[in-house]
């Protein structure tokens, strides 16, 4: 909101107080003057508002480069006539309202020498106390205008003993979270992966103005940039007062050359603010996301089977058939025919083939997949198949038809992808566009009852060139890419609103709020090992909700880790995301069936509060207790679910008590154990409790289950169902 009838005429004033109910954003637009930021934190009172714009340092709210900026810059561009200086200055500011209810204030800068503007843009959700920002970029100079720096996002935060909280990893080591204080010097946050953005770095962090993180206080600021592609995301510490953070696409071998009349738009990063510490801004970013911008986000994701782990490429129709009848038995809703299924020149056995050649296997499935959804259906299963639409193989129909599809340097050999043979395709081509669209089109129009896609991305762009550009514009290709990316997916979400489509990309490659409002979740991890994903899921649930993961029972040990543990493990951590199983049935033992079978159940009765209700991690298993514990709550504060794990057994070791969040102090709560195995009830089984109770003291669990002896393992976890009673 701007400060009263100021707005309008900008004249004594020009504060700027963009606001939602518990943050405030202070800024300065006064015309004619540079574009001045005051303050980001806890809601400012009316009373606070003039005393805090006149006493608080007033720095650049979007720096540039050129003049005066020897330190710190968003923008830099070479101008027309090469000059590599910029200047900008306020020239108005306007608000306005989206279609969809948004309120978008606009900062309109112009260079003080060239025909050269950006608007800087602040779009506000009050109901989850975010606020986007991010640029819009034109010229009207007499040549092109080279942008070689372009961040969406620039906040300064006033220097302290403030830690930032990220998550980075690897291939089967997705979501690993690391805190670390920030210290003099540039911490950058990057990712050149070209295609997948996610796997190795994350393009959302947190700031913890308290020290050392902590899941339930201290004063946090979330930043969450959505955008699919490369990125940079930088908080540099230097000798001034502020550790300034800038976030936006990744500028190197991407210099940008933007035409007379081009509009060049950065990615909206969000940002939110929570006394509640990193859980609390988790909480205001789940609700942003499941609120504004992820697909159907009010629907209930059904529970699958995905045939990967399965039978990997040994895709056969007898088979198939066999693990629909077995997900259909355990009350599975889904059924997800994974790799291995299409490749007639050169059949999909492996990884080297067939990539880009989306016709039907007949020697794998004879009658097709015609024949397997109406065997879906009578099972009361919807179906769904993968794709990896942006690929091709060097062994494929599609590459010996379009070589010059592919991302490859000019005069080059490639260098391959997966399998030593993998391709990935130049989405900044419009003729790779069509050609992607197409894949789903074509699948969709011959099997309009396909319910789900799993759209995977198994390659980085590892060569830099495009035969579609020209050999001045090469330096577009990351983000042409990604616009074409984008479009392809609005496409199609505008012809198949319906359809669910999961993001996948070498595990959990793509998990970035770029993509989510076209996909309705993403595939956290390849790595199922329940041990490992209770670290990965949590690192993970900083930034995403639960009904965005894809968490999978598999086989033990498992095959990435080869770990064993017990179905029930297994069971109680895929319950804490969106449940699936990755198995071949027809090898679990009888227990293990009846076990998930009644588990399925379990899960739908409580699918609700999981899938959208707010999260609170309540113990996290980064803090090497020997403990990790969480929970959902719906919004009427009616239902909870309790998910606690042993992360580590020592003999007579103490592992912390943990106490409960989000409940309502002063109503009564029934406890009713879930998945339960032990042959005693616990000792709170069935018994009621004040909220009050539950969060100042939780309960006392067993470190153990009470088993038989062949049962017996080192992994014990619980899941307790918690409802308010009336009385
Ligand atoms: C990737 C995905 C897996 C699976 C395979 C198929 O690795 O992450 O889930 O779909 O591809 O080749």
């Amino acid at each position: 909101m701007i400060i009263a009838a100021l707005a309008a005429t900008m004249t004594a004033s020009a504060q700027l107080h963009i606001s939602t109910p518990t943050t405030s954003l202070l800024l300065n637009a006064e015309p004619g003057e540079r574009f001045e930021y005051m303050y980001y934190g806890a809601a400012l009172a009316d009373t606070d508002i003039p005393a805090v714009a006149e006493s608080e340092k007033h720095v650049d709210a979007y720096p540039v480069y050129g003049m005066d900026t020897f330190n710190a810059y968003t923008l830099a561009a070479t101008h027309a006539d090469g000059s590599m200086a910029t200047d900008m200055r306020v020239d108005k500011v306007s608000e306005s309202t989206d279609k969809d209810g948004s309120k978008v204030t606009r900062v309109s800068l112009k260079d003080t020498l060239y025909p050269f503007y950006i608007d800087v843009c602040y779009r506000t959700w009050p109901a989850c106390d975010v606020i986007e920002t991010w640029t819009e970029i034109r010229h009207n100079e007499n040549k092109a205008v080279t942008l070689t720096e372009f961040p969406s996002a620039y906040l300064p935060v006033r220097r302290g003993n403030v830690w930032l909280s990220h998550i980075d990893g690897a291939w089967g080591n997705e979501g690993h979270l690391t805190h670390e204080p920030l210290t003099p010097g540039i911490k950058t946050i990057r990712n050149i992966d070209g295609a997948r953005n996610s796997q190795n770095a994350h393009s959302e962090i947190m700031l913890s103005l308290d020290g050392k993180p902590q899941e339930r206080t201290g004063r946090t600021i979330g930043a969450v940039l959505c955008y699919s592609g490369n990125y940079d995301i930088s908080i540099n510490t230097d000798a001034s007062a502020w550790h300034r953070l800038t976030a936006g696409i990744d500028a190197h071998n991407s210099a940008y050359r933007l035409a007379k009349g081009e509009t060049f738009l950065t990615p909206a990063v969000a940002l939110t603010y929570s006394e509640r510490g990193t859980s609390g801004v988790s909480r205001n970013i789940h609700r942003w996301g499941r609120d504004h911008r992820l697909q159907h986000a009010d629907r209930e994701r059904p529970v699958l089977l995905n045939s990967w782990e399965g039978i990997y490429f040994d895709v056969n129709e007898p088979v198939v058939n066999k693990m629909m009848t077995d997900i259909a038995d355990m009350g599975g809703e889904l059924f997800v025919l994974d790799d291995g299924w299409f490749g007639t020149k050169y059949p999909r056995n492996g990884d080297k083939w067939g990539l880009g050649d989306w016709e039907i296997d007949r020697a794998k499935l004879p009658n097709g997949i015609t024949d397997l959804l109406k065997s879906a259906e009578e099972k009361g299963l919807k179906f769904g198949i993968w794709i990896e639409p942006e690929m091709a193989n060097l062994y494929s129909e599609l590459y010996e038809k379009h070589p010059d599809w592919i991302i490859q340097a000019p005069g080059r050999d490639p260098v391959f992808g997966r399998g030593g043979t993998q391709l990935i395709l130049d989405l900044g081509n419009p003729a790779v566009q069509e050609h992607v669209f197409k894949v789903f089109d074509r699948l969709m129009t011959e099997y309009p009852a396909i319910g789900y896609i799993k759209w995977d991305a198994n390659m980085p762009i590892k060569n830099h060139g495009s035969h579609y550009q020209k050999a001045d514009a090469q330096s577009r290709l990351y983000i042409d890419y990604h616009h074409g990316f984008e479009k392809v997916c609005k496409r199609i979400r505008e012809k198949y609103p319906d359809v669910m489509v999961q993001a996948c990309a070498s595990g959990g490659g793509r998990a970035n709020w770029g993509i989510l409002p076209y996909f309705d979740e993403f595939w956290v991890s390849d790595n199922t090992d329940p041990l490992q994903r209770i670290y990965m899921q949590w690192g993970t649930s900083y930034f995403f909700p639960a009904i965005t993961q894809a968490a999978h029972i598999s086989a033990s040990p498992c095959h990435a880790t080869h770990r064993a543990t017990p179905i029930k493990y297994r069971v109680d951590v895929a319950m804490s995301g969106r449940l699936g199983i990755e198995l071949q049935p027809s090898q679990m033992t009888e227990a293990e069936r009846t076990f998930c079978k009644d588990a399925i159940a379990t899960y739908k009765a409580v699918r609700p509060t999981i899938q959208m209700g707010d999260q609170y991690r309540l113990h996290s298993p980064y803090d090497g207790d020997g403990v990790a514990a969480l929970m959902y709550v719906d919004e009427p504060r009616d239902h909870a679910v309790f998910f606690w794990y042993k992360t580590e057994d020592f003999h007579n070791h103490h592992y912390p008590r943990v106490t409960m969040d989000g409940l309502d102090p002063d109503k009564k709560y029934k406890i009713t154990e879930l998945n339960r195995i032990d042959k005693t009830p616990l000792s709170c089984e069935g018994k009621v409790y004040t909220g009050a109770w539950l969060m100042a003291n939780g309960l006392e669990l067993p470190y153990r289950h009470i088993v038989d002896t062949p049962m017996m393992s080192d992994y014990s976890s619980r899941v307790l169902r918690i409802d308010a009673i009336n009385n």
